[in-house]
Formats: structure tokens, C-alpha cells, sequence
């Protein structure tokens, strides 16, 4: 296009205040409507070893016994390998319905040798993925059922002050392109506050060190175009979590909190812990923008790798297009090396040949040798034989000549004249 034709081919926006009320000012009013109605669905899923509070945080989060229905405390937990369950509740605030789904894994990290234990949560988001891919390509697809996606993993980390375990960075490189996660520290009342801030540091060093792709809050909500609060932005992208399920007196005040012989550790107070900020950014500010993540690069990245037939390597970093010419490259390389594989075997074939044919005519030759050998053998014992038949034959003719008193030319001589005659 030349600047004139790109000019014509796009129309000028010009903005135009109408006079009276037409009604689409209300448009967004619909739109609010329409979600209240069709509710909201989110999916949570918590990992970590057991014990590290995860249970405990979800109901803090929720102020509601969401786990007490389907799971077993700790203490009458079975199962060693890891499981994925999910328990789904409805939950309802001011006429807003939320379906939450949290997903849980225990199991995960107890056993002693811990290799693959991400493998069934993989296999659980990618299961999610799937369902989804195979809804939106049916024929009908007006019936598309809840988003099951998981949105976001709240990966626990044990507050050992020490860093990140190989079994947490193992975790998350494997997890980091399928899933948001926000990496959260467990029980962060067993920490002093410079103790923990210590250990943020350290673990966000990690992190960057092992190029583990974190989700990243963005500075500001889309819709409302309103930073981050500084209370909260100083918090992020690692907090530190306190939970509890009960009710303490403080002051007259009932707090949920941990009550020790020094104080209460209270889980809604910011200088206690990061609970409150890890709540409203998961929930009241980024709950829609943890789901476009997932929908728009977790679950694309997903969808580009299934339909393209790729192989998926999990520990590989957000590689959403493969670039054509390097894919080119790549087809090349692996021609290349195809075509000198088979010139590799067709000289070993042809070698094996040449020795084939080699040993052969060796040994045909050595039969050769041996026929002749016997040949002059035979032929050897036949000229002996006849050459004693002859000096027999002479030896009798002598004997008869002296006998006969004549030889035999004379008789052939006498012979030869009488016939003459
Ligand atoms: P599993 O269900 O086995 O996976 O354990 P979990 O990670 O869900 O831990 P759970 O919530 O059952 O808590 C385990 C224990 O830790 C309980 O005794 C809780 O009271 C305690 N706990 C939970 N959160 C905290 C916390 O923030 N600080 C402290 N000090 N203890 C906590």
C-alpha cells in the first residue's frame, strides 16, 4: 500500500458526542449482567509437601470450610503416591456466584524418592486442556460446559530459610509454561520478619537463576487502569502466608489467627504476614487476568503444540511459535543427518559384500587347488600303473622269445615277406 491508498483503505475515526441518549451507554451494564447471571467459574490448585498448611490457607482464603467436606486431614492421610483431587463448591457474595474448584495433590513431595511426582499434576492440566480443545472443536459447541482450566497453582514452599528445594525448582520448570504459578511461603509465623524478607530475596534469586517463569501481576488492572497499591506491590511476586481456622480475642476484637504464649499471630493483619495482599490480588484484582493468562498463553501455547503434533518438552521455556525458518533449519539438519546415516550403512553393506565375495573366490579357489592336486594324483597313478603293465608285458615277450627261440620282429618280419610273396 502507498501511504494514499493505506489512507483510503482505512477510515478516519472521528469521535462524535451525540446529542441525546441513544442506550449503548448501557452496554457495559449487559455485559455486567450477563456475568452475574452466567456466574464465574475459577480453579485453584494447591502444591506442596503435606503438613505445610495448604488445607488451612484455602479456608482462610475462602472463609469457608471449603476442604472439611471431601478431604482428610493430615493425620488420616493413606495414599503415598501422588493424587490429584479436586473438590468444587459454590460460593456466593453480595448476588455474585463464584464456582470454585481447588485442586489438590497430596502425596506430593513425601515420599522419599520423589522423581516424576509432577507428572500426574501435568497430567491433570494437560487432561483440562484437552477437554477444553475437544469442546471448542465440536460441531455444537453451544453447549460448552464450565471452564475447568486450572487458573492458578499455589505452590508451597517450606519455610526452611535455606531457599528453594531441588524437588521446588524441578517442580516449577516443569510447571512454568502450563500453569500461572505464585510461588507462596508456608507458615510464615515460624519466621522472624527480617528472616523472611532474607528468604524472599533468596528464593527470587533462584528463581531468576533457574529461568523458572513465575506469574507476573501486571502493574495495573486493565479495566480500571489503577496501579498496584505500594502496600501490596512490595509484596509481590512471593508472600509470605499465615492461615488459620480459628477465631482468637484480641483486645475484645475476634481475629483468625494463631494464638501462642507471646501474642497472636494474626493471618488479616499485613504486618503479620502477606495473606491479605496474596488474597486481594488473587481474588478481588487478578482473578480475571489470571484466567485470560491461562486462556490466552498457557492454553494457546498448549493448543499451538497439540495441533502442530509437536513433541512437548515440559522443561522447555515458553516457546509458543516455532519460527518457519528455523523449523527449515531444523528439517534440514535432520535430513542431513538421515542421508549420512544411510551412506553409513551403505558402506558397511557394500563392505560386507566385497568380504562376502572375497572369501568366496578364496575358497573356490582353495577347491580348485584340491581338484587339481587330486587330478595330478590320479593321472600320476595311472601313468605308474600302465608303465607296470608295460615293463610286465616287455618281461613276458622276453620270456617268450627265449623260449621260442625267435623274437617277435623276426615273426612280424617273416610274416610281413610271406604275405609279400
Ligand atoms: P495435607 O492435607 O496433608 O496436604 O496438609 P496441608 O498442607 O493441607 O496442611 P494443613 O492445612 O492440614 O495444616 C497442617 C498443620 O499445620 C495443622 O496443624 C495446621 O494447624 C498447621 N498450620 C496451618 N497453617 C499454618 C501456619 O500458617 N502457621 C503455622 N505455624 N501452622 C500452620
Amino acid at each position: 500500500f502507498s501511504k494514499v491508498d493505506r489512507d483510503r483503505s482505512v477510515p478516519e475515526k472521528k469521535t462524535k458526542e451525540l446529542d441525546g441518549y441513544v442506550g449503548f451507554a448501557n452496554l457495559p451494564n449487559q455485559v455486567y449482567r450477563k456475568a452475574v447471571k452466567r456466574g464465574f467459574d475459577f480453579t485453584l490448585m494447591v502444591v506442596g509437601e503435606s503438613g505445610l498448611g495448604k488445607s488451612t490457607l484455602i479456608n482462610s482464603m475462602f472463609l469457608a470450610d471449603i476442604y472439611s467436606v471431601d478431604y482428610p486431614g493430615p493425620s488420616q492421610r493413606v495414599k503415598k503416591t501422588v493424587q490429584v483431587e479436586t473438590s468444587r463448591t459454590l460460593l456466593k457474595e453480595n448476588g455474585v456466584n463464584l464456582s470454585l474448584t481447588i485442586v489438590d495433590t497430596p502425596g506430593f513431595g513425601d515420599a522419599v524418592d520423589n522423581s516424576n511426582c509432577w507428572q500426574p499434576v501435568i497430567d491433570y492440566i494437560e487432561s483440562r486442556y484437552e477437554e477444553y480443545l475437544n469442546a471448542e472443536s465440536r460441531v455444537n459447541r453451544t453447549a460448552q460446559s464450565a471452564d475447568t482450566r486450572v487458573h492458578c497453582c499455589l505452590y508451597f514452599i517450606a519455610p526452611s530459610g535455606h531457599g528453594l528445594k531441588p524437588l521446588d525448582v524441578e517442580f516449577m520448570q516443569r510447571l512454568h509454561d502450563k500453569v500461572n504459578i505464585i510461588p507462596v511461603i508456608a507458615k510464615a509465623d515460624t519466621m522472624t520478619p527480617e528472616e523472611c524478607s532474607h528468604f524472599k530475596k533468596q528464593i527470587l534469586n533462584e528463581v531468576a537463576q533457574h529461568k523458572i517463569k513465575i506469574y507476573e501481576f501486571p502493574e495495573t488492572e486493565d479495566n480500571e487502569e489503577k496501579p498496584i497499591g505500594k502496600k501490596l506491590k512490595d509484596r509481590i511476586p512471593i508472600m509470605a502466608v499465615v492461615g488459620s481456622n480459628t477465631i482468637v480475642e484480641m483486645d475484645g476484637k475476634r481475629v483468625r489467627g494463631r494464638k501462642y504464649p507471646w501474642g497472636v499471630a494474626e493471618v488479616e493483619n499485613l504486618e503479620h504476614s502477606d495473606f491479605i495482599a496474596l488474597r486481594d490480588l488473587l481474588i478481588r484484582t487478578h482473578l480475571q487476568d489470571l484466567k485470560d493468562v491461562t486462556n490466552n498463553v498457557h492454553y494457546e501455547n498448549y493448543r499451538c503444540r497439540k495441533l502442530a503434533g509437536l513433541g512437548q518438552d515440559s522443561k522447555q521455556p515458553r516457546a509458543y511459535f516455532k519460527n518457519p525458518l528455523a523449523q527449515l533449519e531444523e528439517e534440514k539438519r535432520e535430513h542431513d543427518l538421515k542421508m549420512k546415516k544411510m551412506e553409513t550403512e551403505m558402506e558397511q553393506v557394500f563392505e560386507m559384500k566385497v568380504k562376502e565375495k572375497k572369501q568366496k573366490l578364496k575358497d573356490s579357489e582353495a577347491d580348485l587347488q584340491r581338484r587339481h592336486e587330486q587330478m595330478r594324483k590320479s593321472l600320476e597313478a595311472q601313468i605308474k600303473e600302465l608303465d607296470d603293465k608295460r615293463k610286465a608285458l616287455e618281461a613276458e615277450r622276453l620270456t617268450w622269445e627265449q623260449t621260442n627261440g625267435v623274437t617277435i620282429d623276426e615273426l612280424r618280419r617273416r610274416s610281413l615277406e610271406r604275405d609279400q610273396g
